[in-house]
Parts: structure tokens; C-alpha cells; sequence
């Protein structure tokens, strides 16, 4: 996701730092937005001078001290509430006091990492969709603790890079994940019951509703490992056993088939 952001901030005109954990992961993240930009001249989406601009606009860097002049930190490292929560403590203390600092979350309480800073007013959600380039909405998260020009100026920023935001309280899931999980967590124990195969109930799902893709190939897209902390974080909040992981998603984790990102989940991407 964040190579996507950084992509889409970057095509909104703003100067963008890729912050990873060492410098060859950041570069990564510039070769895959790279290769996106590429894909979309390619199809004429837009055209090579606007790709080399946004491409300019953009650097990697493993250093989090580099990030201290910028305006809005969006953090959108793995969906572990702990590590996301750690990450906003020392943000806090590098960043510019008057900095905006938002997390990509997809579930978890933005309030605990708004509250491991100084400045829990200036913290909130932004909430991309996979992949970001290409999604239209973004749900800005407002913890019981922002105020009210912390969400104005995101409004601002979402509008700028050209997506259409929907506000949110700090609940788990939001909206989206909140009504999306329960169906995706359901379509795996519909497979674990044997009622259709798994090319079979993606087809039903897109010839029966007219979604433009399955439950299985959705969950590849997601991710499995960060489905699983979604369907968590849901679980913990609700107590409701309609959002408790499904067994085969769990087992899946923990064999390394995370979806697309690791070339092998409920479909295979190896060939
Ligand atoms: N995958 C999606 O469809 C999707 C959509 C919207 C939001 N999100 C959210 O975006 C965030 C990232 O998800 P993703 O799908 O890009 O996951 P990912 O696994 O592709 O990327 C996670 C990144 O976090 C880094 N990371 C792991 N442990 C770390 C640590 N201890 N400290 C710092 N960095 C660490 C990894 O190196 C990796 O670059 C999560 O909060 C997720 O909920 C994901």
C-alpha cells in the first residue's frame, strides 16, 4: 500500500519521502511505483513527461529522521497494533510539531496510536483502498480525540489527490472492512463446507452481483496475513463468531500463502 499512496500523492503534486526500514526496501518501493507509472503509459493513461514528473517528486530513504520537515506522515506499515504503535511514538518525537500524522489503518483503534504521541489532536485515519492508484474512496478515520482542523486539512489533501473521502468514527473495520469481512470470512467457510469450489463461488459472486472480482481473488489481493489481522481486530472489538477468522485462512498464514505478495494464496502466481 505504501508504494500506492506515495504514488498518489506524488501525481497530486506533493513532494513525497518513502520511509522504509533500510534503504534497499525503500528503492524498492520506488521500483514498483515506478513500474506502476510505466504500466500507465503504457496504456496510455498518461503520458511518459507526466510519469518522469511524478517520479521526480518522489524519494526513498531508511532514515525516519528525513521525514521531520514533512506536513502529513501517512504510516502504513504491517497491520500490528503494537509496531504501528511504537512507530507513532517516535514520529512524535521527529516530526514537526505542527505536522499531521495519520495512520492507513484498515481496522485498529486510531485513538491508541493518536494517544502514544503529544499530539493526539493532530492524529487520524487515512484510509487508502488496494490498489490506492486506482480506487476512488478513502474513508478519513476520526478518533473521539482529533480536532476538527486536523480533519478539515485532510478533507483538503484527499480531495487534492483527487479521491472521494467519506468520514468515519474510530471503529473497527470502519465501513468498509466492517461490511466487506464478514462476506469474505463467510465465502472461506462456505468453501471449508464443500457447497462450491472456490473458482466456482468467485464466479457466483461476480456473475450473481456483478462484482468485478471474487471472494478468493480479493482476499490474494488483500493479503492474507493482513485479512487475518482484519477479521482479529473485528473479532476483538465485536465478539461477534460471524467475523471469527476462519480456520483455513489461519492455517494458510501460517504456511507463508499470503496472496499475491508472497505468489501463492487461495490461487497460485508462481507461473
Ligand atoms: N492490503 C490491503 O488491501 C490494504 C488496504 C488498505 C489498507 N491497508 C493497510 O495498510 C497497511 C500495510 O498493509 P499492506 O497490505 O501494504 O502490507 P504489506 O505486508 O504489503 O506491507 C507492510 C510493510 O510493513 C513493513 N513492516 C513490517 N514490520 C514492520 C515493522 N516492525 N516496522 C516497520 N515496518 C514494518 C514491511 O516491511 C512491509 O513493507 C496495514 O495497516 C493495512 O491494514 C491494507
Amino acid at each position: 500500500m505504501g508504494s500506492g499512496i506515495a504514488e498518489v500523492a506524488a501525481a497530486s503534486g506533493c513532494e513525497v519521502i518513502v520511509r522504509s526500514r533500510s534503504q534497499a526496501t525503500a528503492d524498492g518501493m520506488v521500483a514498483v511505483l515506478e513500474k506502476s507509472l510505466a504500466r500507465q503509459v503504457e496504456r496510455e493513461k498518461r503520458t511518459s513527461e507526466e510519469a518522469a514528473a511524478i517520479l521526480s517528486r518522489v524519494r526513498g530513504t531508511g532514515e525516519l529522521e528525513e521525514l521531520t520537515d514533512c506536513d502529513l506522515v501517512i504510516e502504513s506499515v504491517v497491520e500490528d497494533l503494537t509496531v504501528k504503535k511504537a512507530l507513532f511514538g517516535e514520529l512524535d518525537r521527529l516530526v514537526k510539531r505542527d505536522a499531521i500524522l495519520a495512520t492507513n489503518t484498515s481496522t485498529l483503534p486510531v485513538v491508541e496510536m493518536a494517544m502514544e504521541t503529544s499530539r493526539p489532536e493532530q492524529v487520524c485515519g487515512i484510509h487508502f483502498f488496494n490498489p490506492a492508484a486506482v480506487m476512488r474512496l478513502v474513508e478519513v478515520v476520526v478518533p473521539i480525540t482529533a480536532a476538527p482542523a486536523t480533519i478539515e486539512a485532510v478533507h483538503g489533501f484527499v480531495e487534492a489527490c483527487g479521491k472521494e473521502a467519506v468520514e468515519v468514527q474510530d471503529r473497527a473495520g470502519f465501513v468498509v472492512n466492517a461490511l466487506l469481512f464478514p462476506y469474505l470470512n463467510s465465502a472461506i467457510r462456505l468453501l471449508e463446507a464443500q457447497v462450491a469450489t472456490m473458482e466456482g463461488i468467485d464466479r457466483a459472486m461476480m456473475g450473481g452481483c456483478g462484482f468485478p472480482m471474487g471472494p478468493f481473488a480479493l482476499l490474494d489481493l488483500v493479503g492474507l496475513d493482513t485479512s487475518l489481522s482484519i477479521l482479529e481486530a473485528l473479532y476483538a472489538e465485536s465478539a461477534d463468531p460471524s467475523v471469527a477468522p476462519a480456520t483455513t485462512l489461519r492455517r494458510m498464514v501460517a504456511a507463508g500463502r499470503l496472496g499475491r505478495k508472497s505468489g501463492h494464496g487461495f490461487y497460485d502466481y508462481r507461473h
